[in-house]
């Protein structure tokens, strides 16, 4: 095994890769969140549709989505990896004491949660991403497809829920990557610790609201496009 190998596979090595991965995903949620929100704007899905043709088209979003395929199944592979190789270590027990004390119940359960998000990424996939790549027939906007999938109730369900496991996870993910990334102890420790927290409710909370809202058919977002003359 060579030098740089063996870091990748050294306690270190795993625990940065986690990090990076993590928050490449985080800065992806923020994206796709962004583009997401035009599905509010009450214009029939104008904005959305022309959002993801110009998406679909442009040559470095197709680079940056295998990157995020790569990153989805890297940081899940390790995360589970990781995980079993502590049980080992501790003798095939889930938990020696069953609360460890300074722990919280997220950080305990983070191969259940992020196992629940990439179950949630492979249904959301096969039912959004599937259809606009492959079922995009005559007719049928990107914003029907997603319209009338969120005009059903259960999946309106199945969404929010899925948001608190998500908040659950980016919750603990956050103070994680700080702590390998050694922003824990410091000047902006409460900075980092707050930006943290905001980001892992906001981001599920604004995520669950859309299809609720669309439910419901409220579009209360004001007109903004995500590219200039979309
Ligand atoms: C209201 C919530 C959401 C809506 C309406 C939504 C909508 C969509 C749509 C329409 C697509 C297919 C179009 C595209 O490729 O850009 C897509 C792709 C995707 N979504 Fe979501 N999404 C939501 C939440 C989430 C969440 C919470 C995650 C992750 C935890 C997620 C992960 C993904 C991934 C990984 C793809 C494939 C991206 C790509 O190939 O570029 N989505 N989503």
């Amino acid at each position: 095994m060579n030098k740089f190998s063996q870091f990748l596979h050294s306690s270190l090595g795993n625990k940065l890769l986690m990090s990076f991965t993590g928050l490449f995903l985080i800065l992806f949620l923020v994206v796709h969140l962004i583009g997401n929100l035009q599905l509010l704007i009450p214009d029939q899905g104008e904005a959305f549709n022309a959002y993801v043709r110009i998406m679909e088209k442009n040559i470095l979003i197709k680079v940056v989505a295998y990157a995020l395929y790569i990153a989805i199944l890297l940081h899940t592979y390790k995360g589970i990896d990781i995980t079993l190789r502590n049980r080992k270590a501790r003798g095939g027990q889930r938990y020696a004491v069953k609360a460890v004390s300074g722990t919280t119940w997220a950080s305990r359960n983070m191969a259940l949660l992020g196992s629940l998000i990439f179950i949630f990424i492979g249904v959301h996939m096969s039912n959004f991403w599937y259809k606009f790549k492959f079922g995009h027939h005559e007719g049928t906007e990107f914003y029907t497809m997603v319209d009338t999938s969120f005009s059903e109730l259960w999946i309106v369900v199945f969404y929010a829920l899925a948001q608190i496991v998500l908040a659950y996870h980016l919750l603990h993910g956050f103070q994680s990557a700080f702590q390998t990334l050694g922003l824990r102890d410091g000047n902006y420790t409460r900075l980092f610790k707050g930006i943290g927290a905001g980001i892992a409710v906001g981001l599920p909370l604004l995520f669950a609201i859309i299809p609720i809202l669309m439910y419901f058919d409220i579009h209360p977002m004001p007109d903004f496009r995500v590219f200039p003359g979309q």
